[in-house]
């Protein structure tokens, strides 16, 4: 999504904003803009491209001299990616200059009524309309306009504002769309994210919704909607600086895929205390637990992969019925809720708008919601009844991996939290759980040790147009991931389907040559996926399997097999997408693609 940086203290404004906007990159965007107060004036520089465009323009922001500035990054959605749709977009006489992040659902209606008035539109964008109609309302106050144009619009917005005419001042504003306010020694900023600021202050504050900020070069204030002034609590971020960086790695993604191990440490050891699981931000009692007649798990993309999982493990393991949605329909379909079910969304940046909508739809139908949530304080997070906080850390590239870990993770240790208290799990199940669990974090660091050989292989598919996943059951649910790893990354077709659906027609599109990931790691289902292989090697499939190191019978139908260490199989999912996210990682590299920022995605899907 959009990126937005903000700035006024007493540095050069331009370059810091210019290298927060850089942090933000991974967010996704398709054009950048800076608006500076130069001593007299607003100037505004825009371009779309990459980031790179507006800082050969501004030549780093030193042909841009001012101590308040507000930059945006901008990921398309009213209007395409121009110059004049970049932002920052001003009024008439650019006295007033606006960044958002959001869509302004209403913005047509209110150009309509501005047109009326005489006002005329340079871009085609909605966030236009609020520069325009700030103009409006303004008569000398900025916090008065802001509020009345906040009264005004619908939709989500994360706004930085400012008034040539109160040029120490500088003003942001939140609904939905995530934007925080940092206050360090040498200025204050806000920011879309932590990355962008974290270099200059590690004191921030988390702007709720229809909160307004006004900064000055060394204070921060806040108000209400209605111009009530409000105290906030400052958060300090612990995130060691280098953890936003690459460390030496090409891609943020291969760095995350070696954080891995210690992911999955950091989310489950705090965890297991004497030999029990113990999540004290569960905030629901055994008996609570006990009640819980249904389950639905609400996520999307990959974090709705690992619903998928849970499904099977919460099923399978204690017997409770698990319905999983992808977001974007749970919240359309009405779905039929009863007041004793459960409902557990999981999203990396608690940002996710479809996510976060079922957070409403679930707690309007008076659900207990508990997300799954990597990014502390998102707005997911705050509107769920309890918050299980995976510590992946900041998630960089695109396609998640580590925070997907993560989350699996979490699932293993809610389904056993809720087996203890259904008592549903013995003593000694519950050693033989938690002893296979806290091997994970060592076997994925085996399995990253087969980087090189799975490079090799993934070089051999660059070039490849086709590819399916296959398994049963929990590798099923493998092969979704594995298959969205590839196709986000790489470009390439794949598809994900259950091995036994093949033949109900898919199995026509195998060909010669065809390469087919067949995930066989669940014990009870390995001989039917074996003979899923031997239908597709029929049609001429090349066959790469993942098993169980010991299963040596795949190698006589499959033509390449990566072996994973034995564990539970509940939790092999956390073994088997490793090599699945290496390939997916090295085909993206053979192919020379900016892994961390695929085309046409974006971090946080904070828009429908
Ligand atoms: C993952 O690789 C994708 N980039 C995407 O599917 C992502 O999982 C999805 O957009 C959900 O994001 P969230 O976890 O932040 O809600």
């Amino acid at each position: 999504m959009c990126g937005i940086v903000g700035y006024i203290g007493e540095k050069p404004a331009a370059p810091i904003v210019l290298e927060g906007l850089a942090k933000l990159e991974y967010r996704g965007y398709d054009s950048a803009g800076i608006a500076v107060y130069d001593g007299k004036e607003i100037i505004t520089k825009k371009a779309a491209g990459r980031l790179a465009v507006l800082e050969n323009l501004t030549h780093s922001g030193e042909n841009m001299p001012g101590f308040s500035a507000i930059g945006h990054t901008r990921w398309a959605t009213h209007g395409v990616p121009s110059d004049l749709n970049a932002h920052p977009h001003t009024n008439g006489d650019g006295t007033i200059v606006v960044v958002h992040n959001g869509i302004i659902e209403n913005y047509m209606a209110l150009k309509n009524k501005l047109l009326g008035k005489g006002y005329s539109f340079a871009s085609e964008t909605d966030t236009e309309v609020l520069a325009h109609l700030l103009d409006y309302y303004y008569k000398g106050n900025p916090l008065q306009a802001i509020t009345k144009v906040l009264h005004r619009v619908e939709g989500s917005y994360a706004l930085g504002i400012m008034f040539a005419d109160h040029p120490e001042e500088l003003y942001a504003a939140r609904k939905e769309s995530p934007l925080i306010v940092g206050h360090g020694e040498d200025g204050c900023f806000i920011a879309s994210d932590v990355p962008a600021i974290l270099k200059y202050t590690r004191k921030v504050y988390y702007l709720e919704n229809q909160e307004i900020a006004m900064l000055k070069k060394d204070e921060v204030s806040f108000f209400t909607v209605d111009e009530e002034p409000t105290e906030k609590q400052a958060v300090t971020i612990d995130w060691d600086a280098n953890a936003a960086e690459k460390a030496g790695y090409e891609f943020f993604m291969l760095k995350e895929i070696y954080e891995e191990p210690k992911t999955v440490t950091d989310t489950i050891s705090p965890r297991i205390k004497n030999g029990e699981v113990v999540i004290e931000e569960l905030n629901m009692t055994d008996d609570e637990l006990k009640a819980i007649s249904r389950i639905h798990i609400v996520a999307c993309g990959s974090a709705y992969h690992t619903g998928v999982t849970a499904k099977y493990i919460i099923e399978g393991m204690l017997r409770i019925p698990v319905e999983v949605d992808v977001a974007s329909e749970f919240r359309y379909r009405d779905p039929i809720l009863s007041p004793s079910d459960l409902v557990i969304v999981v999203s990396q940046s608690g940002e996710t708008a479809d996510t976060l909508e079922a957070v409403r739809e679930s707690k309007a139908k008076g659900l207990k919601v508990l997300a799954i949530v990597n990014v502390v304080g998102s707005s997911i997070a705050r509107e769920s009844d309890s918050v299980f906080y995976t510590w992946a850390g900041p998630e960089i590239s695109v396609a998640t991996t580590k925070a997907y870990s993560a989350q699996l993770a979490a699932f293993y240790l809610l389904a056993i939290r809720f087996g203890r208290a259904r008592g549903v799990i013995d003593d000694a199940r519950m050693k033989s759980l938690l002893e296979d669990l806290q091997a994970l974090p060592d076997q994925i660091e085996l399995l990253l040790g087969q980087k090189e050989k799975i490079q090799h292989f993934a070089n051999r598919y660059i070039a490849a147009k086709d590819v399916f996943f296959i398994g049963r059951g929990i590798d099923y649910a493998i092969g979704l991931e594995g298959s969205l790893k590839l196709k986000e990354i790489s470009y390439i077709h794949s598809e994900a389907y259950a091995a036994g659906e093949l033949k109900h027609g898919t199995i026509s599109l195998i060909e010669p040559g065809t390469l087919v990931v067949a995930v066989a790691t669940q014990p009870d289902l390995f001989a039917k996926t074996v003979s899923n292989i031997e239908e597709v090697k029929s049609r001429g499939a090349f066959v790469m399997a993942v098993a169980e190191r010991g299963r040596k019978e795949i190698e006589k139908a499959a033509d390449y097999v990566l072996y994973i260490p034995h564990t539970n199989p509940y939790f092999a999912n956390s073994l088997a997408i490793i090599p699945l996210q290496l390939f997916a990682y090295y085909v993206s590299v053979g192919k020379g693609y900016d892994v961390d920022h695929p085309r046409n995605l974006a971090k946080s899907v904070t828009v429908e």
